[in-house]
């Protein structure tokens, strides 16, 4: 898989995935990172474990991964096709208010997403997705009925989820990646956060 760190891109197979990862407890995955501001500072609040953040555009990523911890790791690509080399990795999966063709996918049944979640995830894997308001409504759906739908996909993909929980502005203040805080200052700081565990 394409890796980033500064402007430098390489490749990682699996071999050396599992050398970078095998002596920490846990790898969290971060779907749709942006500009991995959210990896970064779990890397850094949990240097115990192992994090990993991954999107499709690589012009965000060269600030973060040039400064990355060494508990951290970007990947560059496409959340629909996730490279095998991720396969069975995530003890813990984070998509934080996904836009574009990452929020299609968690809206449609028949989506190439579920997949590649399916894939990097293994029963007992910690899910949390977190949408907001504006990136539904560029999909159209509200912010309400497109949380429902999602769960109800999570749900047949075999998540066990708790209720919805609103996130206020406040909420998405403290929370530490930049879409939340740009939602926070915004028109419209609505979000919904699912979380469960994959069952099967
Ligand atoms: C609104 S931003 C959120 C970024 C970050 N999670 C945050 O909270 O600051 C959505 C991100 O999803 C990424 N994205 C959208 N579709 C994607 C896909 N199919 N695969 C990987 N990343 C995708 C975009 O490139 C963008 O960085």
């Amino acid at each position: 898989m394409e890796i980033i760190r500064g402007k430098q891109a390489s490749f990682m197979d699996a071999a050396a995935l599992t050398a970078v990862t095998e002596d920490y407890p846990s790898v969290h995955l971060d779907l749709g990172t942006g500009d991995g501001r959210y990896v970064a500072h779990q890397a850094v609040a949990q240097p115990r474990h192992f994090v990993i953040g991954l999107d499709a555009c690589r012009e965000n990523l060269v600030e973060v991964s040039r400064r990355a911890p060494g508990n951290s790791l970007f990947v560059i690509a496409n959340a629909l096709d996730l490279p095998g080399e991720l396969d069975g990795m995530a003890d813990s999966l984070s998509i934080n208010f996904p836009w574009g063709s990452l929020l299609e996918g968690l809206l449609l049944a028949d989506s190439p997403l579920w997949a590649s979640l399916r894939r990097v995830t293994r029963p007992g894997t910690r899910l949390d997705v977190r949408l907001n308001g504006g990136a539904l409504a560029e999909a159209h759906w509200s912010l309400e009925t497109g949380a429902v739908q999602i769960r109800r996909m999570l749900i047949e993909q075999g998540f066990a989820l708790r209720p919805a929980e609103k996130l206020t502005a406040g909420d998405l203040k403290a929370f530490p990646t930049s879409w939340a805080k740009r939602l926070a200052f915004g028109r419209d700081p609505r979000a919904i956060h699912l979380t469960g565990l994959r069952q099967v």
